[in-house]
């Protein structure tokens, strides 16, 4: 996965910052201490299902996921044997392929120059550990980012931060040459594809990305912390891979924008959303060397005074460059239009006009994936086991039941966005929701985002479950963490495609905090044996969440009335309302929010109506089948309302008008993005337009909701 909540310790934090930076959000008040809340009973099939779950098969999953190169593309055999266990749980399942264009490594190098000849060649390996089997597979894969352009450079080279745009702003204040040269940024805070678009923005010739143990909160090696596998700190020679497409542009296969890749179907130029100039990952510990040899050269990072600039290394975190020390970068790439394969398993329900789709990609950057994203895949067949104890006695849910194991997520939302784009006719007409599984544990603290209306629900069903074996409700351990506070859908995983589609949609997942175990995101690290040692020892968080996405899903397709809060929408419209209005204050902009108020009022008016509508439709007599069904079609269609035919300026993939990725974070949310991200770019006739627009899909929204 790319979402990076869930990815390791500080990230959640990140985050936070980065929300705040763009959103200017109140710090939460401070909260007076809870009391736990007893577990709600469970009905006999809910019983049925959660009893069904074992940690036993969770790990057996586990360990068939996490022993095999399955890099997009490359594993049908993982693909065949997951529709094997979902047809032997009952569900009809099928392989559905796709022919995209993905590029896998050859080869690469770096090496610094210094000005007196002398060279220095990072080892470009992470460690082989005899603790860890798949560390020392013979095909282990190598360190690369996926869709990187093949090419060499070598240049002086300029440490840029964490490469955010205003970044990039601060060194060109500060006078700092960009131009040819080559860029070095920490990982951390937007996603990785950005940093190297922004570098190419400014006209630098290739980009190095390292991990910083800055971003590793507590349990570092400094602090005394033996590091992986003899302790839970980072190892020093773990290096996250992953993708560099431009995500916050469009997800998808790059060269099929708004279509299904098919054999033979036309292929657009893919300039706009992969990078021109190479870009290779490192661990820290290569990078130390790169870093000091900037010391004393251009601006000390304490001086350039960005958010995150300077890291935990023993260096000044200096801009460079530093004259005649140069950097010697080589990235080569083999290009392909290779299948990816999407495993789709089917319980029909008896409504075939109600669909919910519940999803997890398979495939990972290296022979384990035991979080990221397997721990999910481990998930998603244990579900399928428990809902084949409900089809044995003849049970049959009221809405169809799709599961989904998407393929090349890791290379850019690959698998599920061209199968949204293929079956979205049958989508619009049937979807209730989404539900995404990404890296179902990581670490024990569980974390959920989603559309508004799920809310309610989702946060409903963590009472009904244990959290592994604390005799505690997941939503104890939730609340403690989030103070009750659901996430805003940004992008980074499959639900991507769902959303901007206007398909109700939670991600979930459980990581890290800043005093739990490092958790090795994109690295040889990211193991089964990482995961029973320090991850999930006994596979009890795996439980827990498999519990609780069976039971939202179990509820989602079989309540009378689909489970959604509407009038929470209307509330958390308002809370993004706010958002806006303190950044429209923070740019001195003014700009007319009037017709915006205006909507929000009537939709707010709407969602009581339905809210009472769905009273009557439960406790009236005659007539409340069809009212039902009314009630049902309401909840399932006016999220499509939100949807803009024309999408983002310059972006029109992403056509959800309340949220989506920001233009240069690609996994944080902006809300109100149209609005919001003009208003920062200082055009006010571009926001008072998508005020204009953003107001009109309000409306038709509300116009769904009215009875
Ligand atoms: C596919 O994955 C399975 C399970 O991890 C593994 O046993 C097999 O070797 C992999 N196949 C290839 C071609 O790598
Ligand atoms: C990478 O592979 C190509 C083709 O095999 C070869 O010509 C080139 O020298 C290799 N480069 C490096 C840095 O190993
Ligand atoms: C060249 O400079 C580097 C960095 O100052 C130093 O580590 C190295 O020892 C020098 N090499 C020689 C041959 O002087
Ligand atoms: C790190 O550890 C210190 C000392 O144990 C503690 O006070 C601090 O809160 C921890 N930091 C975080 C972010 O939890
Ligand atoms: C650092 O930047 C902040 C605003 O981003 C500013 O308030 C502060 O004065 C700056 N500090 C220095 C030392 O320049
Ligand atoms: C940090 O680096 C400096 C030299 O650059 C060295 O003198 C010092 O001992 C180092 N500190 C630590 C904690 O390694
Ligand atoms: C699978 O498909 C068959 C034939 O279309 C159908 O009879 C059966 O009910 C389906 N099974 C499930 C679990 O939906
Ligand atoms: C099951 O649902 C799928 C998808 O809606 C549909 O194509 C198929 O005909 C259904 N099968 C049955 C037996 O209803
Ligand atoms: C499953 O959990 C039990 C405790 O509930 C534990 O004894 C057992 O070792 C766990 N199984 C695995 C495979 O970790
Ligand atoms: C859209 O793209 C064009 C061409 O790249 C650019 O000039 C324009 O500023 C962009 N508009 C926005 C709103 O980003
Ligand atoms: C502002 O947006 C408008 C409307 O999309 C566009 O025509 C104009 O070129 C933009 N202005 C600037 C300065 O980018
Ligand atoms: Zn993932």
């Amino acid at each position: 996965m790319w979402h990076i909540t869930k990815t390791q310790a500080s990230t959640a934090l990140l985050l936070a910052v980065a929300y705040a930076c763009q959103h200017e959000r109140q710090v939460r008040p401070v909260l007076v201490k809870r009391q736990d809340s007893p577990p709600t009973p469970l009905s006999v099939e809910e019983s049925l299902l959660v009893e069904s779950i074992s940690n036993t098969t969770l790990s057996e999953w586990s360990y068939y996921y996490t022993h095999g190169d399955h890099v997009a593309g490359r594993n049908r055999t993982m693909a065949d044997w997951t529709a094997d266990r979902f047809a032997e749980n009952g569900l009809n399942s099928s392989v559905v392929t796709y022919n995209v264009f993905l590029n896998y490594p050859i080869n690469n190098s770096l090496s610094l120059i210094w000005p007196n000849g002398s060279t220095y060649h990072p080892s470009l390996e992470e460690a082989v550990l005899s603790e860890d089997d798949t560390s020392s597979y013979p095909n282990r894969i190598p360190i690369f980012h996926g869709y990187s352009a093949s090419g060499s450079a070598t240049a002086e080279y300029v440490y840029v931060g964490r490469g955010q745009q205003v970044d990039f702003e601060r060194l060109v204040e500060l006078g700092v040459p960009l131009e040819g040269k080559i860029a070095v940024a920490r990982y951390g805070g937007l996603f990785r594809g950005l940093k190297v678009k922004n570098a190419q923005h400014y006209g630098m010739v290739g980009t190095v990305l390292f991990t910083d143990p800055g971003d590793d909160g507590n349990v570092t090696e400094a602090n005394g912390f033996a590091a992986y596998p003899d302790g839970p700190a980072r190892n020093p020679t773990s290096v996250q891979r992953g993708s560099v497409m431009f995500l916050s542009t469009y997800p998808g296969d790059p060269t099929t924008p708004g279509y299904p890749s098919k054999e033979g179907s036309p292929r657009a130029d893919r300039s706009p959303v992969v990078p021109q100039i190479p870009s290779i990952p490192i661990s820290y510990r290569d990078a130390i060397p790169i870093l000091a040899a900037l010391d004393g050269h251009g601006m000390p990072g304490d001086a350039v005074n960005r958010t995150r600039w300077v890291g935990a290394l023993n260096v000044s975190y200096s801009t460079g460059p530093a004259p005649g020390t140069m950097l010697s970068l080589s990235n080569l790439m083999e290009d392909q239009y290779t299948d990816v394969w999407n495993v789709i398993g089917v319980i029909n329900g008896t409504n075939a006009d109600e669909t919910i789709v519940i999803g997890n990609h398979r495939d990972a950057w290296i022979v384990g994936g035991a979080a990221d994203p397997n721990s999910g895949s481990a998930v998603l067949v244990e579900l399928s086991k428990a809902f084949g104890k409900l089809l044995k006695q003849g049970w049959k849910p009221k809405r169809n039941i799709v599961l989904a194991s998407w393929d090349a997520e890791e290379y850019g939302l690959v698998g599920s966005t061209e199968w949204v784009e293929e079956y979205i006719p049958w989508l619009a007409e049937t979807a209730i929701s989404y539900l995404n599984i990404d890296v179902g544990t990581s670490g024990p603290h569980p974390d959920i985002a989603a559309t508004p209306e799920l809310h309610t629900i989702a946060i409903e069903t963590m009472k009904k479950v244990f959290w592994r074996d604390t005799g505690r409700t997941m939503y104890d351990e939730w609340y403690d963490e989030s103070q009750g506070e659901v996430g805003v859908l940004g992008s980074g995983s499959d639900y991507t495609a769902f959303v901007h589609n206007g398909i109700s949609s939670i991600d979930m997942g459980s990581g890290g905090g800043p005093n739990d175990p490092i958790y090795h995101y994109h690295s040889n690290f990211d193991s089964y044996h990482w995961m029973a040692t320090y991850g999930d020892p006994g596979f009890l968080t795996h439980k827990s969440m498999a519990q609780y996405l069976t039971l939202l899903a179990y509820n989602l397709a079989t309540a009378e009335i689909i489970p959604f809060d509407l009038p929470n929408y209307a509330i958390q419209l308002a809370t993004y309302y706010e958002a806006l209005t303190s950044t429209i204050s923070a740019a001195s902009a003014d700009l007319d929010l009037g017709p915006l108020r205006d909507a929000m009022y009537e939709f707010t008016l709407r969602t009581t109506e339905v809210k009472a509508l769905e009273q009557q439709a439960l406790t009236g007599a005659s007539s409340s089948l069809d009212l039902l069904t009314v009630v049902n079609h309401k909840y399932r269609d006016f999220q499509r309302g939100f949807i803009s035919q024309g999408g983002l300026p310059n972006r029109t993939f992403y056509r959800h008008l309340i949220f989506a990725p920001g233009i240069d974070t690609g996994y944080a949310p902006a809300t109100f993005p149209g609005i919001t991200e003009a208003v920062e770019a200082g055009n006010l006739t571009l926001a008072a337009e998508f005020v204009r627009k953003t107001a009109d899909a309000i409306l038709v929204a509300a116009g769904i909701l009215k009875t």
